[in-house]
């Protein structure tokens, strides 16, 4: 009964707005609980809140067997910290998944699914509605798009709106594909030669799991040949040794891969991906934010930073992004949501707009060939926004409005 009269006065108090200023009640509680090797949280409403609570937060939490509780500093941003007050979360999880089977409620619970998109990642609708309609029906998603536009936010997103077993593999950080996805063969003197299997062989004997493949593109073509008859939907096995091919383990029913790659972008350490690995995917392609949604998304993130300073920026990376599109581009690529976030981030923090971007935009341009360098051109796109005006100008208003009506189109 105690539990229940302190979550109603909390929801009470959140109503009223009062909560706000109340630094010693949280905002939100959530309880975390191991999901394959991801640490999951889930607060009083049954709702997933993982994405905005950071891994280490979460994996202290799920340790020491403790709540979290979301606070809100004086200067309105939102943080978790351990909670020792009485409201337990529910273990009831009623906006995620149980994934229908009739075909009404699977159209249904696809095109309302959007309520389920964290606000915090900027992606369309039928983009988002075409990734959980992917997942649902059990098909291998592979997202594609530029560094930095939000591949790997989208897909743990989609993860966690599902409330199935989850598990993570980033291919791009491990340099033995072998032991990563297969297992490691040990020899010890009194038990001899055994076998230890690895994460991902428990991953795909999970029923319902899903396997976030992060980096993909990276990763040791070892692996993508190891991942072909896993990802092949008529075959559905792994192969625990490839010289002799009786030891398969069987993917089980209902699991689902979802990879990210860059592809086709500047990165050299991106291997060019085999044709029949791509094919075994549906690709959804995350689109670069237009100006207008990186403002939005600059604006949700950063309330206290000015409007005028945030719009500058979107229109930045806009113009960086017109420019590396167009037939005579002067750089090789624009400036990602990635980088314009950290860049607000530096601006929040008090760093004038030419000082944050020196120091997180200009050491990814070139500064090969001087006054003609990429990165040159970069800078001089970022001064005409910084309050001196003194620079020249390198745009007139009438190549700006075109740029802009560029980013419009795309
Ligand atoms: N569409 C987006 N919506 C919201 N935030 C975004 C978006 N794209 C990028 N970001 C911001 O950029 C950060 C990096 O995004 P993410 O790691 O998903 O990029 P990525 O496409 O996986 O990059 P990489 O190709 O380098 O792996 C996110 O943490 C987020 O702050
Ligand atoms: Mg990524």
């Amino acid at each position: 009964m105690g539990k229940t009269c302190v979550y109603y006065n909390i929801m009470k108090e959140k109503k009223k707005g009062v909560l706000m200023t109340n630094q010693n009640l949280p905002l939100n509680v959530v309880r975390v609980e191991k999901s394959g090797n991801r640490f999951n949280a889930w607060d009083t409403n049954g709702v997933k809140q993982t994405s905005s609570i950071t891994t280490v937060t979460r994996r202290k939490a799920f340790e020491g067997d403790y709540l979290l509780g979301e606070f809100v500093q004086k200067n309105g941003k939102h943080y978790w910290r351990k909670w020792e007050g009485e409201v337990a979360p529910t273990t009831e999880k009623n906006s995620t998944v149980e994934i229908p089977s009739d075909h009404e409620e699977v159209l249904n619970f696809i095109h309302s699914s959007y309520s389920l998109k964290p606000k915090g990642l900027m992606m369309s609708e039928l983009k988002w509605k075409y990734l959980i309609r992917s997942a649902v029906r059990g098909k291998n998603i592979m997202m594609t798009g530029p560094a930095g536009c939000g591949k790997t936010m989208a897909a743990k997103s989609v993860v966690n709106s599902l409330d199935r077993p989850d598990f993570y593999f980033n291919l791009g950080a491990t340099q033995d594909p072998r032991g990563t996805l297969i297992g490691n063969t040990h020899f010890e003197k009194n038990k001899g030669t055994y076998f230890s299997e690895s994460l991902f062989v428990k991953a795909i004997q999970t029923e319902g799991a899903v396997i976030l493949l992060d980096e993909l593109s990276r990763a040791h073509p070892d692996a993508w040949n190891i991942l072909m008859t896993v990802l092949d939907y008529g075959q559905r096995y792994l192969r625990l040794d490839e010289q002799d091919n009786q030891a398969t383990i069987k993917v089980a029913a209902g699991v689902t891969f979802v990879a990210t790659a860059n592809i086709g972008n500047e990165y050299t350490s991106t291997r060019v991906m085999d044709k029949a690995l791509m094919d075994r995917f549906t690709i959804v392609e995350m689109d670069v934010l237009s100006e207008d949604d990186e403002n939005q998304l600059l604006n949700y993130m950063f309330p206290n930073v000015g409007a005028a300073l945030l719009a500058n920026v979107a229109k930045i990376a806009s113009l960086t992004r017109v420019e590396s599109n167009s037939d005579s581009a002067r750089i090789s690529s624009g400036i990602s949501t990635r980088t314009t976030v950290e860049l607000c981030g530096l601006l929040y923090d008090g760093f004038n707009l030419e000082e944050s971007s020196e120091v997180s935009i200009y050491p990814q341009y070139s500064a090969v060939g001087g006054v003609d360098s990429e990165r040159t051109f970069v800078k001089q796109i970022v001064q005409k926004f910084c309050d001196d005006g003194s620079s020249d100008e390198l745009f007139n208003e009438e190549e700006m409005a075109e740029a802009a009506d560029g980013a419009d189109v795309s």
